[in-house]
C-alpha cells in the first residue's frame, strides 16, 4: 500500500482514521493501516491530511493540488454545465496529444463504485484511421440495412436515411467530421459498471468544454458497434466480456455557441416520510 506518515507534520489529529471508509487506519504512535487487504485505494487519507503528512500508493501531498481556493465558483459551474452543447460539426484538424491525454487523464478521477476504476478506454485519436474506421462502417451499414435491416422499422429507416444522407449529400451523422472518438467498456464482473461508464464520459465531457474540445455522445454508433456490425467490437479490442458503455465523438469544434440555454427548473417530486 506503500502507507507512510511524515512524523514532523503529522499532528496526530485523527481525521485519516475518521474519513477512512473501512476504518482500517488506526492511530498507535502515528497513523498506520491495520488491514491492507481491506483498503480500497481511495487516498481520502491523503486528501484529508491537514498538514499533508501522509503518502500513499506512491503518491504524496507534493503531487497534489492544493484546494483551498481552486474551485470554479458556483455561477461558473453553472454557466459550463448550462452551456455545455453537443458538438455535431468539428474541424479536421486533430486536438493535439497533450491536451487529449490531459482531457482522458483528468476524466479518469472520476467516481466509480467501490473504487473499481474498472472502466477501460478504446480510443481512436489517429484522424486517418477515424476516416478509414467511418468508411467501413458507411460501406457496411449500407449493405447491412439492404440485406438485414433492424428488425424495428423505425430503427430500419433511421440507419438508411443516415446511410442515404452520407452517400448523397457526403452529410456525416455518424461521425459529424469528428478526428477522435473513443468508446467505454467495462467487464461485467465489474460493480457500478454502467454508471461508472457514463460518469467517466460526463466528466470527460464537460473537462473537455474547458478545453475548447467539442464532444458528442454518440448511440447511432454505438448501436452500430453493439448490434449491426459487432464484429467491430472485437476488431476494436474491446473484451468479449466486456459490457460496451458508450461512444464519443471529440475534436475542435466548428461550431460556436453564444449563450447557455435555458431548461427551467427540475422536475423534483417532494416525498416526505412520517
Ligand atoms: C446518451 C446520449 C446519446 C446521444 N446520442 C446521440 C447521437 O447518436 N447522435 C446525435 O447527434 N446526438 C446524440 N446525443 C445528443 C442529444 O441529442 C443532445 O444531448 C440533446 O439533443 C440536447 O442537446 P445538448 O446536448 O446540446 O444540450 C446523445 C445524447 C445522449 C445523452
Amino acid at each position: 500500500m506503500n502507507f507512510s506518515v511524515n512524523e514532523e507534520l503529522c499532528v496526530l489529529c485523527g481525521l485519516c482514521a475518521q474519513d477512512c471508509f473501512y476504518g482500517i487506519i488506526e492511530l498507535d504512535e502515528y497513523p498506520g493501516i491495520i488491514d491492507e487487504d481491506r483498503c480500497f485505494k481511495c487516498q481520502h487519507c491523503l486528501a484529508v491530511c491537514p498538514t499533508g503528512a501522509i503518502s500513499i500508493l506512491g503518491n504524496s501531498p507534493e503531487d497534489s493540488t492544493p484546494l483551498k481556493g481552486k474551485f470554479p465558483a458556483e455561477d461558473s459551474m453553472a454557466t459550463l454545465i448550462k452551456g455545455r452543447r453537443s458538438v455535431r460539426k468539428y474541424k479536421p484538424d486533430p486536438v493535439e496529444p497533450e491536451r487529449i491525454q490531459k482531457l482522458l487523464d483528468t476524466a479518469w478521477h472520476a467516481p466509480t463504485g467501490v473504487n473499481s476504476r474498472s472502466v477501460h478506454i478504446t480510443l481512436m485519436d489517429d484522424p486517418e484511421s477515424v476516416q478509414k474506421f467511418k468508411d467501413e462502417v458507411y460501406e457496411r451499414l449500407e449493405e447491412a440495412m439492404a440485406e438485414n435491416p433492424p428488425e424495428i422499422p423505425s430503427v430500419a429507416n433511421l440507419f438508411k436515411m443516415i446511410c442515404k444522407r452520407m452517400k448523397e449529400e457526403g452529410h456525416d451523422i455518424l461521425f459529424c467530421g469528428a478526428p477522435h472518438f473513443l468508446l467505454v467498456s467495462a467487464p461485467e464482473s465489474a460493480p457500478s459498471r454502467t454508471a461508472d461508464m457514463t460518469i467517466f464520459l460526463s466528466y470527460f465531457e464537460l473537462m473537455a468544454q474547458t478545453m475548447k474540445i467539442g464532444t458528442l455522445w454518440n448511440g447511432l454508433l454505438r448501436r452500430v458497434i453493439e448490434s449491426i456490425l459487432p464484429d467491430l467490437q472485437d476488431r476494436l479490442g474491446i473484451p468479449a466480456d466486456h459490457e460496451l458503455g458508450y461512444a464519443m465523438l471529440f475534436g475542435n469544434p466548428a461550431v460556436k455557441y453564444q449563450r447557455t440555454i435555458e431548461r427551467g427548473s427540475a422536475l423534483v417530486r417532494r416525498v416526505e416520510w412520517k
